[in-house]
This record gives C-alpha cells, structure tokens and sequence, in this order.
C-alpha cells in the first residue's frame, strides 16, 4: 500500500478588485446575469460569465423549475450554450458570482460537482484549462487556474 497526496492551489483574492481587468470585466457581466436568474424555488441566484478565446462573452444564470431536479445550474446552462454556439472556440475564463435573497452572501461559492464533472469535459476537449474564477455576493474571489484543479479524479471518456 502506498499514500497518494493530491493538492489543489488555488489563488484567493481579497475582493474584485485586485483581479485583472478584463477578469474583473468579467465578473461584472456575470453579476448581471446572475440578478436575472430564475430562481422563485431557492431565492438562490448565481451567474457565471465565459470568456472564449476569440473574446466573445457567453453568460447563463440559474433556471429553476416546479419539478425542482428539472431546473440547471447557471455553470451548465452557460457552458453549453458556449458549447452549441461556438463548438470550436476554445474558453478561456468562467466567473461565477451568487447571491441569497436571504443574507448577504460573503463566502465564495463554488461550481456544484455536476457543473465541476459538465466543465471537465469541455476543458478535456479543447485541451486547454478553464481558469475558474468564484465568489459570493461580495468579498473574496477564488481562482483555480483550472477546472482539473478542483474536480480531481474526474470521470472522462478513457474508461469508457
Ligand atoms: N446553483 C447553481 O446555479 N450553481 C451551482 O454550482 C450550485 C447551485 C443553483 C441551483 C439552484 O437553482 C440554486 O442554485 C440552489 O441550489
């Protein structure tokens, strides 16, 4: 038997502000996607904003449903609408903001395992990473300078 370590690094910015500035433009379009997320269920709201390689910006939001498992994730619905519009765009960036209608959110809040498994699969096949950025409403930003980064082990197309 052997131990295997896995570290994930990941860079913690204290505020939007630090970031560079087109990450930070970034952001901003994500927070305003998120305020237009359909979210009656949860008062849960989040945004995520994608930067693709040519500069094009894809943005979805969290769309909820009465059969609550019917609803998706704002991470997926703005990833593959990148993915059925611009298939052969590499993306560079996703940010990704929420917000509670309950409290003001100050912890960063990271893609759920689903969205973490639907990104790995676009990052696999453009074989290039997705720096993640994350946050709450406000305060501290997170950076993963790849999806892999935070969903090790990642279920991919080789087992299959
Ligand atoms: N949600 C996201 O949009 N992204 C995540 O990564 C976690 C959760 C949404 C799903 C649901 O509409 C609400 O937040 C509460 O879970």
């Amino acid at each position: 038997m052997k131990k295997v370590e896995i570290t994930s690094v990941l860079e913690v910015y204290d505020s939007c502000d630090e970031l560079e500035g087109n990450v930070q433009q970034l952001m901003k379009e994500a927070t305003l996607i998120r305020d237009k997320a359909y979210a009656p269920y949860s008062s849960f709201l989040v945004g995520a904003a994608l930067l693709l390689e040519n500069g094009e910006v894809v943005l979805g939001n969290n769309q909820e449903n009465a059969c609550y498992p019917s609803g998706l994730c704002a991470e997926r619905t703005a990833i593959y609408a990148a993915g059925a519009n611009f298939p052969k765009v590499a993306i560079v960036a996703m940010a990704i903001t929420a917000k509670s209608l309950h409290n003001v959110l100050l912890t960063p809040v990271p893609p759920c395992g689903a969205c973490r498994q639907s990104i790995a699969e676009y990052e696999l096949r453009q074989k290039k990473p997705i720096a993640i950025y994350f946050m709450g409403e406000k305060g501290k930003v997170v950076k993963s300078s790849s999806l892999e980064n935070i969903l090790p082990f990642t279920f991919d197309n080789s087992y299959l």
